[in-house]
């Protein structure tokens, strides 16, 4: 696939969509939006996360599903096709693979996590163990750096095996299993959580929007997981868009794909909110939540311990579906820029990805006292990329957008019947109101730290 003629699309308009849907739920909504949500104080923390998506996360889904689509090229091209050979703006690509390159390596590691799980349900060994054994599981494989790499090689071994299959019969195709399961399974596990006691402690956990607790700090939290959330900032929608051919309107797609993904994500938390207040637990938990609180919710289920199989399987496919994402993006980059074939830029870019997430393994145990500016390896790459590197690419791509293709290309990512005042909206979003938040959001950001 060095060419444009020769290069690969997707089968069908759905296969696009469940497979932009699937790099967009992932460990971000199951894992990390419940999980920061607690952390930042519940409903407020939530209001002003749905504005975000709204108002800058839509827009710029908007702009890079159509920039892919329009130049048909990887995150780095793009910008050269659509703007001019060698152009400046060729750094957003180079940005964009860098997060692509330090998500991956995190985010398998989190994968790994989720194999761990999986494989302690399928045993037994989870619906067995009393509440503070299934606590005590984390901390031992937090301390444990040969069982870390394992279950993140393995990860890493499945996500590079998918995408050495291409686009087509590699992508699609796993999507198109793994992502009716998911949401199928979650709504199972949201009507099993309706009858348990906490539920109405956790709607209004998640919905009642007290100002009180919102801070500065959580509001920059909320806008770094729009775009963590919605996959932006870093060429993953806009290489998934660039295997897409026609005319068609983005708009009703982007729609819909940030309403899946926003419901995934509300569904979580309140499934995992549930079980949080029903066992009387902290909200605050961190990170550790959805690993030591989930397994409490399936050993109250008849059948708890089959649930727990299916529930870590398709937590396992929404982390799969997303860290397919993650590699394609470098190697579409990869395989088209050197013209190399599609199983080799897989094995490279994957390997490479692999030894850093290695790193990221180790800093749980034997690098815990590796640190910049007071950050793990692990936390690093996190914060890097969901606070900096997402949104200063999702910047410069509103801006590209907006101002340097401007109206025309709007024009062409609404479709026909144009609506003169959507058309406004989306320019201006892109030209200011996104591009201006994040920016505010940046600085704030820095300062912070
Ligand atoms: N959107 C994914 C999630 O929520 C993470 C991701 C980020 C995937 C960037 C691809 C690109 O888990």
């Amino acid at each position: 696939m060095t060419t444009a003629t020769k290069r690969a699309h997707w089968h069908t308009r759905a296969g696009f969509l469940l497979a932009a849907a699937g790099s967009a739920v992932g460990l971000g909504n199951i894992w990390k939006f419940p999980y920061i949500t607690g952390e930042n104080g519940g409903g407020a923390f939530v209001l002003v996360y749905l504005a975000c998506v709204t108002f800058v996360g839509l827009p710029i889904l908007l702009a890079e599903v159509y920039l892919g689509r329009e130049s048909q090229r990887n995150v780095v091209q793009t910008f050269e096709t659509l703007h001019r050979p060698g152009s400046a703006w060729r750094i957003v690509g180079w940005l964009g693979l860098l997060s692509a390159f330090c998500i991956l390596g995190f985010y398998s590691v989190v994968g790994g996590w989720v194999v761990h799980f999986g494989l302690k349900s399928v045993t037994g060994a989870l619906s067995a163990a009393s509440d503070a054994t299934v606590e005590h599981y984390l901390e031992e494989l937090f301390a444990s750096p040969a069982l870390l790499v394992l279950w993140h090689t393995l990860f890493m071994g499945a996500t590079v095996a998918i995408v050495a299959r291409g686009v087509s019969a590699g992508i699609e195709r796993a999507n198109r299993v793994m992502m009716p399961g998911l949401i199928v399974l979650l709504v199972l596990l949201l009507v099993r959580a309706a009858a348990m006691p906490g539920f109405g402690t956790a709607l209004e956990f998640l919905f009642r929007f007290d100002f009180e607790a919102l801070s500065a700090r959580g509001a920059l939290v909320a806008v770094g997981h729009a775009f963590f959330t919605l996959s932006l900032g870093m060429g993953a929608m806009l290489t998934y868009g660039s295997y897409l051919t026609g005319p068609h309107s983005i708009a009703r797609t982007a729609l819909g794909l940030a309403v899946i993904d926003t419901a995934v994500s509300l569904m979580a938390g309140v499934v995992v909110f549930t079980v949080v207040f029903s066992f009387g637990q902290e909200p605050g938990a961190g990170p550790p939540l959805v690993f030591v609180t989930l397994p409490l919710l399936f050993k109250q289920m008849g059948g708890g311990q089959l649930v727990a199989v299916a529930f870590f399987l398709l937590v396992f496919f929404a982390a799969l579906t997303s860290a397919i994402s993650l590699l394609e993006v470098v190697v579409a980059y990869a395989s088209e820029r050197f013209g190399w074939t599609r199983r080799r830029a897989a094995l490279s870019a994957g390997a490479a990805i692999y030894l850093l997430g290695v790193l990221c393994a180790l800093s749980f145990n034997l690098l815990a006292e590796v640190k910049l500016l007071g950050l793990t390896v692990f936390d690093l790459l996190d914060s890097a990329t969901s606070k900096f590197t997402m949104p200063l690419g999702g910047l410069l791509i509103a801006l590209f957008y907006g101002w340097v293709l401007g109206p025309r290309a709007v024009a062409h990512t609404v479709g026909r019947p144009v609506s003169a005042l959507v058309c406004q909206v989306l320019l201006w979003s892109t030209r200011l109101v996104a591009p201006l938040a994040v920016a505010w959001l940046l600085v704030a950001g820095l300062v912070d730290r």
